[in-house]
């Protein structure tokens, strides 16, 4: 598995969508291209997964810090290749390989739905939970609850 800076935003744009990430911001009533380009806003870096000939999926920092040395880490794998180990193995490049041992970050935060995927993807990469965000997002007609998550150099 290697990764590769994303040059077309709208081939990206695409391809998150297509994971089925669209449907937690959909909701701001923003259209595409608009969400689109405040995802691949400046403080961010986002790169695809190749795994043997295919892209697979998306990585991004968001809102680096380069003072603090803080960002967010997120990812979408396309659905046909998720359930596979593959979103574990790009997690963990993007924070540590990416985001800690390239950028220098210190702390990796990840804000997640109460409903979300991506616990157990947490929990084996070392992160810990540090809080409830209470009714953080609306989502099917009403507001639930986010969870704050965090990697913290030498704290893990
Ligand atoms: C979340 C996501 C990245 C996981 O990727 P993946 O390649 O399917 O994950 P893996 O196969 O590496 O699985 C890692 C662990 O998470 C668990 N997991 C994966 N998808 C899950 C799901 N939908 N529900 C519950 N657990 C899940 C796996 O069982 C595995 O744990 P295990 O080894 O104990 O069985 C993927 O489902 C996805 O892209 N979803 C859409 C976008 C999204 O929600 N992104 C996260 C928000 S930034």
């Amino acid at each position: 598995m290697h990764f590769v800076r994303i040059q077309e935003v709208k081939l990206a744009v695409d391809l998150y969508i297509s994971a089925g990430e669209w449907t937690t911001f959909s909701h701001y009533g923003l259209n595409e291209q608009m969400a689109m380009e405040s995802l691949f806003a400046s403080n961010s870096c986002w790169r695809y997964i190749i795994e043997g000939e295919d892209v697979i999926g998306i990585v991004g920092l968001e809102r680096i810090n380069p003072l603090d040395k803080v960002a967010e880490p997120c990812m979408a794998i396309l659905p046909n290749k998720q359930r596979k180990g593959f979103g574990l193995k790009a997690f963990q490049k993007l924070c540590f390989g990416l985001g800690v041992n390239e950028i220098g970050l210190r702390r990796l935060q990840a804000t997640i739905l109460s409903d979300s995927p991506s616990h157990k993807l947490l929990d084996k990469s070392g992160f810990k939970c540090e809080g409830v965000l209470k009714k953080l997002r609306f989502k099917n007609g009403e507001f639930i609850d986010g969870l704050l998550y965090a990697w913290v150099k030498g704290e893990n």
